[in-house]
């Protein structure tokens, strides 16, 4: 199968030239568990092993990876679940190797997994994601038209990956509804106008506060804050439907009333 024409080393990315698919190969799940650990820089505790990759092949899930000239540079990774009578995915997992970012991979694998999953007759994909991390709430609710109404609170304990800073892992679950017109929407013309009723606010200060111990307690502040924020929001029947970034690079949800479910 063709993995992506030559290259050679490169500074940017040219998107077109990364090939992404769905993977069956031991090899290949094997540098998709690597790049796992180079981005997550997880303990061995914490990493998902092979095996898992290997059975989410096996059982309907899917191993998603984007090859730049046959290497691994980026991966989604999901399995089955079934909840209220409805067979779904959950992707548990999206990476892209660090020189590779921004240039629209990490929402391409999300693409072919929506179209993967349509194929195979599914017509919800959902993944849980910080809220602290502004990109990824931009890509999610923004790009991808998936939409939030539930909070976990703390999800997987405190976990050895830095990019957690020690914080409890709080996770807003995405949920998307692959074939509603909000996504649809989305796609094709990047928005799905709805009428805002309530911001919630990320500071852009966010990840220094989290990496540095002597101000890791502000980061804190803003998870406790912004988890009761989400937490009364949903209790009173909202849900994210939109994503501002402003250019001072913070974030900032916008909730409304999803009409579509
Ligand atoms: C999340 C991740 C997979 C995204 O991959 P990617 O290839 O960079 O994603 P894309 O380029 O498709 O989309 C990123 C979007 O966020 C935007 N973005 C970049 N930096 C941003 C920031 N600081 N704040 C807000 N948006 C930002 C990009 O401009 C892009 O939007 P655009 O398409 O409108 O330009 C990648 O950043 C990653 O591997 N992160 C570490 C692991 C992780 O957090 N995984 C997700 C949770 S499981």
């Amino acid at each position: 199968m063709a993995t992506g024409e030559a290259t050679g080393a490169r500074e940017t990315v040219t998107p077109d030239s990364i090939v992404i698919r769905l993977c069956h190969d031991l090899d290949e799940m094997r540098a998709c568990v690597a790049l796992q650990k180079e981005v997550w820089n997880f303990s061995d505790a914490d990493l998902v092993p092979l095996r898992m990759f290997v059975v989410a092949d096996k059982i309907g899930g899917q191993i998603i990876a984007a090859f730049d000239n046959g290497e691994v540079v980026g991966f989604g990774l999901s399995i089955p679940g079934y909840r209220d009578g409805r067979s779904y995915l959950h992707s548990h997992m999206l990476a892209v190797r660090q020189n590779y970012r921004n240039a629209g991979l990490g929402r391409r694998i999300k693409l072919l997994q929506r179209d993967d999953a349509l194929a195979r007759g599914f017509e919800l994909i959902e993944w849980t994601f910080d809220p602290l991390e502004i990109k990824n709430g931009y890509l999610n609710i923004e790009r991808l038209g998936a939409i939030a109404r539930r909070y976990n609170i703390n999800q997987y304990g405190i976990t050895s990956s830095p990019l957690q800073g020690g914080l409890p892992t709080d996770r807003l679950v995405a949920e998307w509804w692959l074939k509603s017109k909000r996504v649809e929407n989305i796609l094709k013309a990047n928005k799905s106008p709805f009428k805002p009723v309530k911001a919630i606010s990320i500071p852009s200060q966010i990840y220094e506060w989290k990496a540095t111990p002597s101000t890791r307690e502000r980061a804190k502040e803003v998870q406790d804050r912004t988890r009761d924020e989400f937490l009364k929001a949903f209790a009173d029947e909202l849900a994210v439907l939109g994503y501002e970034r402003d250019e001072k690079g913070s974030g900032k949800f916008l909730l409304g009333e999803w009409e579509e479910r």
